[in-house]
């Protein structure tokens, strides 16, 4: 139960649930009919779309990361993502055949701004992906999607990443509708999207009593490793700068496959690692078993994040110091189920270290749009040196 006297922060994360189906009942009518339109692109302009690329900073970058797996795997067409911030430092190989998705919850932050007007100008159809369809982006893209994720006060994204990771996901299934793939298993596929809102709830509750021991562990230590693979990856990545921002606590997702290509020196007992181990399959690539024991031999505290039930693997509970266990969710909703307890950890650390966790301050340009006369909803300012040398506008 939610009460003023909370942090915004923890209120927000707890509003998940219900922002998650207002955005999905704008997308996904009765009888898992998509109603996604995307002008001026008709079905057979999406279906000509060859690839996607996409474009945001900070926790929407970490949201744009996620659609990469979705569209790969159901429009089967390659998903290039790239931080804002990194475009114009390369050649940008995009065309008309591109379909350019610019993600901003506030749709001002100046390198999505110039991004996006990149990709535009070597002839890519532009979709800007905003809470704020009046913003800057939305206007200057050829087509616009939005999260309802409300009023969004100048403090930690929670719930405007995980609405944006919904709406990538539905974009996902509407390529590959007009690209004439999961034609008898469209509904099937979908379904699970239907009830995010309950799952995303369960993971919630199930987690919330859980996360005070990982929270003390941590803060007698300076550092956390958070390690995962395949689409949980960006959960850590998000994960992880949320440990930074909100409890200012040195942080680092990494994937666990590539932790043992050089970081694992770090492991210490001075520095824990935590594993999301959700599932251990291999595909050619060491397991979480292993690596956990590579870890306990260096004496690394250990945490595990695992799916609860018939899944769960008896071995590396036993190798952890401590356990968050999450309810099964059908896979790919998954990486959204895996990042309530790393916001919820986010916000226990801040508070066990005694910080104000609605001030996180670790935006280069820090402040907010006040409500103007419309009543314009408070927005981050998402800002940063390429574009401001580029004198780029707001
Ligand atoms: C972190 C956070 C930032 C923003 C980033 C981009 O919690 O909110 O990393 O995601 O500054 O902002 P937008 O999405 O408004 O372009």
């Amino acid at each position: 139960m939610e009460t003023e006297s909370q942090p915004l922060f923890f209120r927000e994360i707890m509003e998940q649930p219900r922002v998650l189906a207002n955005t999905l009942a704008q997308y996904l009518g009765p009888g898992y009919c998509l109603k996604m339109n995307l002008p001026p692109l008709d079905d057979l302009g999406i279906a000509r779309i060859t690839k996607v690329y996409l474009t945001a900073c900070g926790t929407s970058f970490h949201a744009a990361l996620t659609a990469r797996y979705l569209i790969e795997e159901l429009a089967e067409i390659p998903a290039v993502v790239e931080q804002a911030s990194e475009s114009g430092q390369h050649q940008l190989l995009v065309d008309s055949g591109t379909l350019a998705v610019a993600v901003s919850q506030s749709g001002r932050s100046r390198e999505t701004l110039y991004a996006m007007g990149e990709a535009k100008r070597k002839g890519a159809m532009t979709l800007a992906l905003v809470n704020d369809a009046d913003s800057p982006l939305a206007r200057a893209a050829d087509g616009r999607l939005t999260t309802l994720a409300g009023r969004v006060t100048p403090h930690s994204s929670t719930k405007a990443f995980t609405s944006q990771a919904l709406v990538l996901g539905l974009l996902a299934f509407r390529i590959a509708k007009s690209r004439g793939l999961l034609k008898d298993s469209f509904k099937e596929e979908i379904q699970p999207f239907g009830r995010i809102a309950e799952t995303v709830r369960g993971a919630l509750v199930k987690c919330q009593g859980q996360v005070e021991p990982v929270a003390r562990l941590l803060s007698s230590h300076s550092r956390v490793f958070i390690l995962a693979k395949g689409n949980l990856l960006p959960m850590v990545y998000e994960g992880a700068l949320k440990l930074k921002e909100v409890a200012r606590f040195h942080a680092e997702g990494y994937s666990a496959g590539e932790f043992g290509h050089g970081p694992l020196a770090l492991a210490s007992p001075d520095t824990p690692v935590a594993l999301m181990a959700f599932s251990d399959s291999h595909n050619g690539h060491g397991s979480f078993t292993e690596l956990a024991r590579a870890l306990r031999s260096r004496g690394a505290p250990l945490v595990l994040f695992a799916e609860d039930g018939p899944r769960k693997d008896p071995e590396l509970l036993k190798l952890a110091d401590c356990a968050v266990l999450l309810p099964p969710a059908p896979p790919r909703l998954r990486p959204l189920t895996a990042l309530m307890p790393l916001q919820l950890l986010a916000c226990a650390l801040g508070q066990l270290r005694g910080l104000d966790v609605d001030r996180p301050g670790g935006l280069l340009s820090e402040g907010s749009v006040p409500d103007g006369p419309e009543g314009r909803p408070e927005i981050f300012l998402g800002t940063g040196p390429t574009a401001a040398r580029r004198g780029l506008e707001h």
